[in-house]
This record gives C-alpha cells, sequence and structure tokens, in this order.
C-alpha cells in the first residue's frame, strides 16, 4: 500500500551502519529524515551524504534526526564513508541503513522499476515526533537533492504546527507568513496583536511569529 501524508512511518528493524536499528525506537522523541540512495560508490550520493553531515548542527538545532538507506550491505558502506570523508571532508555522521535484502525499500516503495529495476530512487520522507509522515519527495538517480530546502521546509512545518498560519511560495526563517484562511479577522487580531495586511480577504500577511 502506498504511504500518504499523515500516515504512520512504517516501522522496521534493518542493520546499519551503527548496528540494528529499530526505526521508531531510534527516532523517539525526535524529528527523522529518511532518505534513499541508488547504490554505494556513485557520485552524487557522495556528495549528498558529505553534504548532509556538514549541516549536522542545522539538524541538531531542530531536533531532527538524519538516516540514509542504500540496498548495499554494511561492510560498502563502511568503506564508502572513508570515501566520504576523504573527497567532501566529513564522513557521515549518522546511520546508514543497510537494505540489501530491500525489505525497507519494499516497505517504503523506494524502488521505481521503470526508472531502475533494482537501485533505489533518490526518495524523502520527513517524519514528526508523532510518527507520522509529514513530507514525501521523489527524484531521479541523477539529480542530488537540495537539502537547504529540506531545511526550509522542516522550519515550515515545525511553525505551522504550532502557529496559526501557513508560509508562502519560496518563504524563508523571518519571512511574512499568511494566515490560516480558517482564522476569523476578530481571532486574527487577538492572535496577531503586531497586525496584519489584508489583500485579499483569504490572503493576509503578518510578520513571523515566535514559536
Ligand atoms: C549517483 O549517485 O551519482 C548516480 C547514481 C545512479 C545514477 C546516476 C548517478
Amino acid at each position: 500500500m502506498s504511504i500518504r501524508l499523515g500516515d504512520e512511518a512504517p516501522d522496521f528493524t534493518q542493520e546499519s551502519t551503527e548496528g540494528a536499528i529499530n526505526f521508531h525506537e531510534w527516532l523517539g522523541d525526535s524529528w527523522g529524515i529518511l532518505f534513499s540512495h541508488p547504490a554505494d560508490f556513485t557520485p552524487v550520493c557522495t556528495t549528498e551524504l558529505g553534504t548532509v553531515a556538514s549541516l549536522k548542527p542545522e539538524f541538531e538545532r531542530r531536533n531532527v534526526k538524519p538516516i540514509a538507506l542504500s540496498v548495499d550491505p554494511v561492510d560498502k558502506h563502511e568503506g564508502w564513508a572513508a570515501d566520504i570523508a576523504e573527497t567532501q571532508g566529513t564522513a557521515p555522521n549518522f546511520p546508514l541503513i543497510a537494505d540489501a535484502d530491500r525489505k525497507v525499500s519494499e516497505l517504503y516503495d523506494m524502488i521505481h522499476p521503470e526508472a531502475d529495476a533494482t537501485m533505489t530512487v533518490r526518495s524523502v520522507f520527513i517524519i514528526d515526533p508523532a510518527k507520522k509522515v509529514r513530507l514525501m519527495l521523489t527524484y531521479p538517480a541523477a539529480t542530488g537533492r537540495n537539502f537547504d530546502e529540506l531545511l526550509r521546509v522542516i522550519d515550515s512545518l515545525q511553525l505551522t504546527e504550532y502557529q496559526k498560519v501557513a508560509t508562502p511560495a519560496n518563504w524563508k526563517q523571518g519571512d511574512d507568513v499568511v494566515i490560516l484562511p480558517t482564522v476569523s479577522d476578530e481571532d486574527a487580531d487577538k492572535l496577531f496583536p503586531a497586525g496584519y495586511e489584508t489583500l485579499k480577504p483569504y490572503l493576509r500577511m503578518t510578520s513571523q511569529p515566535k514559536t
């Protein structure tokens, strides 16, 4: 069955570079980002894993644990980690799932046979502390992902979780936000005492509230 936004992230136990991981236990009370790679010792994936490793402080600041996956065994992952350290300046500082039996790839529908019969595509799942899937995206093998964009989405998810706002196109931390259309003007006056601008009755802009 396909996974949809709001579903519970399927749980699994699988080998990784940090030993056997039970996904839900490993997540604990954190947010998580699970992302797949077509294969070990491939160039784009090497840059992606180095990038995520270098963003560790950004993920930690947001209480997000990254975890990567490819369908190769642990010993191969370990050899690749040395190459990542050498070429990207940072070894992976998060687990790499060794999904040699494709258990997790199949559970999360990460193999798209018309794209490639055996390798996983570049899937991303952002999971909240209640284990709900909050974002899914799928990139082709030849296109590396933009992890700054994923941090931006996490910022939006964490803001809109607690405030009655949504984030407009190309929003980034600190930019103005929109007031949810379900909030009446009367309630908006109370919730946003600094004020807001009504461009249309359904489009009201306000400064980013503190979380
Ligand atoms: C890569 O990670 O570099 C890659 C993997 C599969 C196809 C193309 C590129």
